[in-house]
Formats: C-alpha cells, sequence, structure tokens
C-alpha cells in the first residue's frame, strides 16, 4: 500500500470520477462495454438486474478509492474484504483474468466520458484501482 495520506494520483482519480459521473450514461457505457468484451462476461451477468447493479459499479469505484488511500481505508478494511469473497471461487467465482477486461474497458469508458483525460489522467486511474484489484485478485 501507498503513503498513509491521500496521494496526488487518488486526488486526480476522483477528479475525473466526478466529471464521468457528471457526464451522462457513463455507468450504463462501462457496462456496455465489459459485458460486451467477452462471452464469459457476458455469462456472469445474465441474470443481473442492471438498475441495480449501476448504483453498485458506482459505488464500487469510490470503495476502490478509500482502498488506495492506505491506512485508515487499507484494502483489509472497510467493504473490500466482503466484495472480494463475493467473487471469490466460492460465490460468483470471477477469474483473476477478467480483471484485466473489467480495467480496460473501466479507461476506454472513462477515456470517452472525461473531457479532460489525458495520459496522466489514465495513469492515475490504473494506480488509484491497482490496490483494490490487487486484492480482489489475490482473494479468488
Ligand atoms: C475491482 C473490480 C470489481 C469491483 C470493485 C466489483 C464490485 C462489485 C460489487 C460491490 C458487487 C455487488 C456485490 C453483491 O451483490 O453484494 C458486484 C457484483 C458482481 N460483480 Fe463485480 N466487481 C469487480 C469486478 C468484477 C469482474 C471482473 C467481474 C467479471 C465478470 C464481476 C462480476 C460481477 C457479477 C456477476 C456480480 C453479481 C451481479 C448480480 O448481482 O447479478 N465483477 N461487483
Amino acid at each position: 500500500m501507498g503513503a498513509p495520506m491521500s496521494p496526488d494520483h487518488v486526488d486526480v482519480f476522483r477528479a475525473s470520477l466526478n466529471r464521468c459521473l457528471a457526464a451522462s450514461g457513463f455507468i450504463e457505457s462501462f457496462y456496455e462495454s465489459f459485458v460486451g468484451s467477452s462471452d464469459e462476461v457476458r455469462e456472469k451477468f445474465k441474470n443481473t438486474d442492471m438498475k441495480r447493479q449501476i448504483k453498485m459499479l458506482e459505488d464500487s469505484l469510490y470503495v476502490l478509492a478509500v482502498a488506495a488511500q492506505g491506512g485508515q481505508g487499507s484494502p483489509a478494511r472497510g467493504a473490500l474484504p466482503g466484495i472480494a469473497r463475493r467473487h471469490s471461487r466460492e460465490d460468483l467465482d470471477i477469474r483473476p483474468g477478467l480483471y484485466d477486461l473489467w480495467l480496460s474497458s473501466l479507461i476506454e469508458t472513462a477515456r470517452r466520458h472525461d473531457p479532460d483525460f489525458t495520459d496522466a489522467t489514465e495513469a492515475a486511474w490504473r494506480n488509484t484501482l491497482s490496490a483494490g484489484i490487487e486484492y480482489m485478485r489475490s482473494h479468488y
């Protein structure tokens, strides 16, 4: 984990995420892109109620931002352990490789919705989300 204080890249990520959420259809576009990225992902979401999922995805991005801040919000605390258990082989059975698709769909969608998206913004998204993704993968 990084420093206990909020690192700069988390602030850059949050600002970009807020611009994405202010643009219309960000989460819906992400979900469409992700579900369209592979038959395996589509199959996982076949019984999913989209309305519930959209709110949940939005919340979970903030969970990951908090997890990236270390200290109080380190991955071992907060909501992440429960989310990781839900995705593990005993439950939803989301294999670690699917997180690459998740992240590339998310970044590609952020690029299209954040009017100020740059390479530095992309690096901030990757840096911020990597600890939480690593946590999820290692608890498969
Ligand atoms: C770090 C990345 C991810 C985060 C933070 C995340 C977060 C969440 C959360 C909070 C839920 C709701 C849990 C619940 O029902 O109690 C959920 C459900 C779910 N996630 Fe993820 N997820 C991630 C990656 C993935 C990936 C890569 C897949 C691959 C297909 C996936 C598939 C699902 C499915 C199928 C559900 C259940 C949907 C339903 O209730 O029908 N997730 N996720």
